[in-house]
């Protein structure tokens, strides 16, 4: 039996970093600081035009690594990831269609979710594990605490707006799987090719929250 995707974002936690990777030749040396600060999982997303090749080496390079393709937002992307060697799909939403084509490719999925309609429409389709985008400071960690009894089962992952500053605020909340953020992997440390900088994020990341698990 293949991985589940409350299996991904337990490897995931603390952090499960999203990559808008611009230079695809650099995606293999950002993967591997990333690891070398801790991670062991990573979401790729498709918003920059080299996206599925940069997660093809990364797979290709670094098969210790999970590796996952971020920012579906067309059905069509599902094989399209499948075929680069994802193993796991995120969106920002969910729709009729994304389920679908999640469906049929068979692999982990994490669809978005914002208000309890949607949480609704995402257990209907059997999702347990979901990610809440956009994450929104204190106000989504009373949102994720509001949805803890009524939703109870499911876990998330919140997405946007998530830095080293908030992320306990969020990791302590028991219905948290893990987060995810674009902080660990700034596209500007990217550019510069500042792998030690970004293996110091993850590792501070990786750091802070063992101090939870202590
Ligand atoms: C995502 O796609 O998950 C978010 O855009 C990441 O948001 P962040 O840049 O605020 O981390």
């Amino acid at each position: 039996m293949g991985l589940t995707m409350d299996e991904v974002l337990d490897r995931a936690r603390p952090v499960l970093p999203v990559l808008v990777i611009e230079d695809a030749n650099l995606a293999v040396d950002l993967a591997r600081a990333l690891a070398a600060g801790g991670i062991e999982v990573l979401e790729v997303t498709l918003r920059t035009p080299r996206a599925l090749e940069a997660l093809s080496a990364i797979r290709r390079e670094l098969p210790e690594l999970l590796v996952g393709a971020g920012t579906l937002i067309h059905a069509a992307q599902f094989a399209e990831a499948r075929d680069a060697g994802a193993q796991f799909m995120v969106s920002p939403g969910c729709t009729e269609q994304l389920a679908a084509a999640a469906d049929r490719i068979g692999l982990p999925y994490l669809p978005g979710v914002m208000t309890p309609s949607e949480v609704l429409f995402a257990l209907e389709k059997g999702y347990r594990s979901l990610k809440l985008f956009p994450a929104n400071g204190e106000t989504s960690v009373k949102l994720l605490k509001s949805f803890k009894e009524p939703f109870s089962g499911i876990r998330f992952c919140p997405t946007g707006g998530i830095h080293a500053d908030n992320l306990m605020n969020f990791l302590r909340l028991p219905n948290v799987a893990c987060v995810g953020g674009t902080w660990v992997a700034p596209p500007s440390l990217v550019r510069a090719r500042a792998w030690d900088q970004i293996t110091q994020l993850a590792a501070e990341a990786c750091l802070l929250s063992a101090s939870l698990e202590a």
